[in-house]
């Protein structure tokens, strides 16, 4: 089968490192891809939100299945204009990326679905959000309506800076704070089976000890040593069936990657958000543990068959990733910086350490930043102390000028503490 996976990040870098090791797969292209990606997958230029492109893409290269990774592309119904010319894609249609594209939409499916969630009040005007703050009181909980790559959420104890950033937004998500630990769980999903894969936990603050602004993510960890063994089974039942199920029954059925970001509090698992595709970095470490091939997966989701797939078969090993980001990341990143150390972890640290591409791009003979997260770098140990060793390890050879990395991804779970 030749594949084409649409994106170009370090979630791309691991689905294609994946698809790239399955036998099934005969030919693997992306589009457009990073000088990481390219080492796996041959790249083709390509506007990644333009439907139309892709799909011509896709049919000349004859893929029998597209991968849509972001999320940009699914809500501008990329994956539309995939199915529209008779090519399977892995990816949900643009109304059902709303899931994803609109917080309110997502509390709307929640609330018909009876999925657990905080509490919240839509707001569009002033008066509707001091009433909303005052109603939760601090810590303030204030989301952007729309897509903001993950940087749409201020939680803050400063009433001021709560109110600023919502009226900075022309519609916006105010809610009850969730306290207690974050856990990200991907269902693989046809629209009708729901085929979960294994937690993670994600780090979205910028510093160590979860200090500084909310980022796309700078590292992550599976499995999950403190969390309860029933959790995947309780989310399945409480969260994600029902969500397919109600977006089925409202003729919107979501086929791809349902990403559950769960709250684990006091009073029990609360959903603080939903994606429509892979996270970032969590799909790194999760597919670093995934046994079985992953083309067939994808392609029976695509096609309305997941109810074939045997269940799936995950190592042993844990997983780490850390993610070295280019400085001043998240708010203003500067990129054209040279990386230099790639050649070194593959040769010392290889093959249970490796680099996926975040933001890169070659130049000439070298490869430089081009992003804000620039490189997830990712490690397998027989347990949590050991990926995480050995990750550190890897890390600490990668030479980027002003690049930042929080120094404690999976520390706590490693100690379980
Ligand atoms: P989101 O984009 O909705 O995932 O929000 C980004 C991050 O903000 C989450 O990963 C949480 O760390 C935090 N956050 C979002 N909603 C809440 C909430 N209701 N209570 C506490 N923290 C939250
Ligand atoms: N890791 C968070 C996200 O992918 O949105």
């Amino acid at each position: 089968m030749k594949v084409l996976v649409i994106g170009g990040g370090a979630r791309e870098h691991a689905l294609c490192r994946s698809l790239s090791l399955d036998p099934d797969v005969s030919a693997l292209y992306c589009a457009p891809g990073n000088a990481g990606i390219a080492e796996v997958a041959e790249l083709r230029p390509v506007d990644a939100l333009d439907g139309a492109a892709v799909a011509a893409l896709a049919t000349e290269l004859g893929a029998g299945l597209v991968v849509v990774g972001p999320e940009a592309p699914l809500v501008a119904g990329v994956a539309d204009a995939v199915r529209a010319v008779g090519i399977p894609v892995f990816g949900p249609s643009a109304e059902a990326a709303r899931l994803e594209g609109s917080k309110a939409f997502a509390k709307d499916v929640m609330a018909a679905a009876g999925v657990p969630t905080a509490r919240s009040y839509v707001c569009t005007t002033p008066e509707e959000v001091d009433e909303a703050l005052d109603a939760f009181g601090a810590p303030y909980v204030v989301k952007d309506d729309g897509l903001a790559a993950g940087k749409g959420v201020v939680v803050t104890e400063d009433l001021a800076a709560a109110r600023a950033h919502a009226l900075a937004c022309d519609r916006v998500v105010i809610e009850e704070y969730l306290d207690g630990p974050e856990v990200s769980l991907f269902a693989i999903t046809d629209g009708v089976t729901v085929l979960p894969l294994q937690p993670a936990q994600d780090f979205k603050r910028a510093l160590d000890g979860d200090e500084g602004p909310n980022t796309g993510g700078m590292g992550a960890y599976s499995p999950l040593p403190w969390a309860d063994p029933k959790l995947v089974d309780e989310v399945m039942e409480l969260v994600l069936q029902p969500t397919v199920d109600e977006l089925r029954r409202r003729g919107t059925p979501f086929s791809g990657l349902l990403y559950a970001g769960l709250a684990i509090t006091s009073r029990g698992t609360r959903v603080i958000e939903f994606n429509a595709r892979f996270g970032d970095p969590e799909t790194q470490v999760v597919l670093a543990r995934l046994r079985t091939p992953l083309a067939s997966v994808l392609l029976n989701a695509a096609k309305g068959t997941l109810d074939t797939e045997p269940p799936l078969r995950w190592r042993e090993d844990a997983a780490v990733t850390v993610v070295i980001a280019s400085h001043n990341y998240p708010e203003t990143p500067r990129t054209g910086d040279p990386i230099e150390g790639l050649a070194e972890v593959a040769a010392e640290d290889g093959p249970d350490a490796y680099v996926l591409h975040a933001g890169t791009r070659r130049e000439g003979d070298a490869v430089v930043s081009a992003g804000g997260r620039v490189l997830s770098v990712t490690a397998t140990g027989s347990d949590l102390a050991q990926a995480r060793d050995k990750a550190y390890k890897a890390v600490a050879r990668i030479r980027l000028d002003g690049s930042q990395h929080r120094t404690d991804i999976a520390a706590k779970a490693a100690e379980r503490r």
